[in-house]
């Protein structure tokens, strides 16, 4: 017979469970909402994110299998007619809940982890690129190193990388610490000043995967973006072998007022542009600017309005960043700038 406070027990019980069932479209939604996306660690496209993402899901199981036994567990003491409940031993719970089956469990995600974290610094074959990214306050400088000064070439806020090859990341900060995210192709890595953290990064499959700063560095941290672009091998060749070209010369007379606007602006003093003399090192180097995706680390579109905007107004669009806004420039001539900016291929 079951006693009164245990049929209590039970309606209470099935009332809550009517009442979460009535809001499971809102926890589905809710559960379901992150799922996908530019920079879901749930759709790798990566090696890496792939084991990051094998990872989660043995975790969310693990989690679903204990949270049910808790509940079942729960359920089973609270319907238990009082003259049956006895009380658990200390020595049960100790061993059992509180030695056994946490080993268990963290033996278990310690030998997934340590297996990951092996691939994440795997060996490389040695014609494998090396790229070395180092945050800035708030972008990111990509250098290429190859095997000589003619071979290396600079850019910024963009990662290009051959399909189905390992690429090493050597990853540095000039200010702060950052870290360098790559949701779906792979794990999360600290760029810290003063040393150098690496990083294999292989896509699997062509795509344009969203980066994003994962460390809070100051007032624009969420506005420090990256794109990576993952072509084919022989795509990857030609990009390399444009990139390692000087920029090239104003073709239209709006392009060459605003190449003569730049130089007459100090403009050169914190950007290079290869082959105009150029050798600023403070801001991003734009000797292929026009070639990239987005401007301002991944913040807008690269189109001549955008910078023309950007040229005046780039404190209001990412406030904190280091560049001056040229507000007595007028919209002639910042579009000008964007126009010579934009053909710089
Ligand atoms: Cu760099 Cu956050």
């Amino acid at each position: 017979m079951r006693g009164p406070s245990g049929s209590h027990a039970l309606r209470a019980a099935a009332r809550g469970i009517t009442a979460a069932g009535r809001l499971a479209p809102v926890w589905l939604a809710l559960g379901l909402a992150a799922c996908s996306g530019q920079q879901s660690v749930l759709q790798p496209s990566g090696s890496g994110a792939r084991d990051a993402a094998i990872l989660w899901w043995a975790m969310f199981a693990g989690a679903v299998v204990i949270f049910a036994l808790v509940l079942a567990m729960l359920l089973y003491a609270v319907l238990q007619p009082p003259e049956r409940r006895r009380p658990v031993s200390v020595d049960q719970m100790v061993i059992g809940g509180g030695i056994a089956l946490p080993v268990v469990a963290l033996s278990i995600l310690l030998a997934f982890g340590l297996r990951m974290g092996s691939s994440t610094y795997a060996d490389l074959p040695p014609d494998a690129p090396t790229v070395r990214v180092e945050g800035r306050q708030w972008w990111w400088k990509v250098e290429y190193v190859g095997n000589d000064s003619t071979e290396s070439f600079t850019t910024a806020n963009e990662i290009h990388l051959p399909v189905g090859q390992p690429v090493e990341l050597l990853l540095s900060s000039r200010d702060v610490i950052h870290s360098f995210w790559v949701p779906r192709l792979a794990g999360k890595q600290d760029l810290i000043p003063g040393r150098v953290n690496r990083l294999v990064v292989e896509a699997e499959e062509p795509g344009v995967f969203r980066a994003q700063c994962a460390e809070f560095c100051g007032l624009a941290h969420t506005q420090m973006a990256l794109y990576v672009v993952a072509v084919p091998p022989e795509e990857f060749e030609d990009w390399a072998q444009r990139q390692r070209a000087p920029a090239q010369l104003p073709q239209t007379e709006d392009q060459a007022r605003g190449a003569a606007v730049f130089a007459g602006n100090g403009c050169a003093l914190c950007h290079a542009i290869r082959g105009q003399n150029a050798w600023g090192q403070v801001g991003p180097d734009l000797t292929h600017v026009g070639s990239r995706l987005t401007i301002g680390a991944g913040l807008v579109a690269n189109t001549v309005d955008n910078i023309a905007t950007w040229i005046a107004r780039n404190h209001e669009m990412k406030p904190g960043n280091r560049m001056p806004s040229y507000t007595h420039l007028d919209t002639d001539t910042r579009l000008a700038i964007g126009a010579y900016l934009e053909g710089l291929k």
